[in-house]
């Protein structure tokens, strides 16, 4: 299968849905995870990326948010983002599903978005639960936030490992993969469940199931076509057939 050939299909089909991981936002100049000099390389998520990790160090585990907002706040969508909201425009039925939290597709234009991670602009206070602004948020550097309805700390608005994705969120994405007639997979090493698991609720349901990644994954070898390379190249390039 060649990109001519999934284009050809994706003008046929009315249900269309998309898995991004934070390769496609590598291209903007946001690292990675699991990629050699990725996050994980620098950083042990359970240090940093964890309810313990901030009822222990919450001034370091903020510094490590602000430090990643204002990342994703000096760069910007690049043409694997764009590709997308383009894609969106022409399905009838489309839904993106992210586990990015960069705000980037958001940014990008993107309208119908599943953020299963959460996302770094919000942030909300661990008593009362009061979602803050971003706007309020961007007021710290470096210092814990406060949340301004009750004064107690406030925490980034992402899902920690061990803690469980919305449910809401989760099961429309799980409803999403279920329903879809071509499920796109670009930018991830499918290795994080329950994410890794909506391309095989795809496969399952009889969707045909694409990868855009720089290498091979998990997921690879039960895909029914992998586009290697950059997906700021390769998702353009699709876009450009249909
Ligand atoms: N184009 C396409 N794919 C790319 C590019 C690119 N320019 N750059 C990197 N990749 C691929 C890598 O080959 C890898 O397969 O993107 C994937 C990135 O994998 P990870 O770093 O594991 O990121 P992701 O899959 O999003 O991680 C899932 O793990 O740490 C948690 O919550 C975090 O949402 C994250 C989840």
């Amino acid at each position: 299968m060649n990109l001519e050939s999934l284009a050809q299909s994706l003008k046929k089909s009315t249900r269309v849905a998309v898995l991004t991981g934070a390769g496609i936002s590598a291209e903007s100049g946001v690292p990675t995870f699991r990629d050699p000099g990725g996050i994980w390389a620098k950083f042990r998520p359970e240090e940093l990326a964890s309810m313990d990790a901030f009822l222990s160090h919450p001034e370091r585990v903020w510094e490590w948010y602000h430090m990643r907002r204002k990342t994703v706040h000096e760069v910007k969508p690049n043409p694997g983002h764009k590709a997308l909201v383009q894609l969106e425009k022409l399905i009838p039925e489309f839904q993106l599903i992210t586990q990015n939290v960069d705000d980037l597709h958001n940014r990008a234009g993107q309208k119908n978005i599943l953020e299963l991670h959460g996302n770094l602009t919000r942030s909300y206070c661990v008593s009362c639960g009061e979602p803050a602004s971003p706007d309020y948020l961007n007021q710290f550097e470096k210092e814990i936030p406060i949340c301004p309805a009750c004064g107690d700390k406030l925490r980034p608005d992402i899902i920690w490992f061990g803690e469980m994705l919305n449910p809401e969120i989760l099961n429309s994405a799980i409803e999403t993969a279920r329903r879809c007639e071509i499920f796109l997979v670009a930018g991830t090493s499918a290795l994080v469940y329950p994410a890794a698991g909506l391309p095989l609720e795809a496969l399952n349901n009889g969707a045909q199931v694409f990868e855009f990644n720089l290498e091979e994954t998990a997921l690879s070898h039960l895909v029914h076509g992998h586009f290697s390379g950059p997906c700021g190249e390769s998702l353009p390039q699709l876009l450009s057939l249909l």
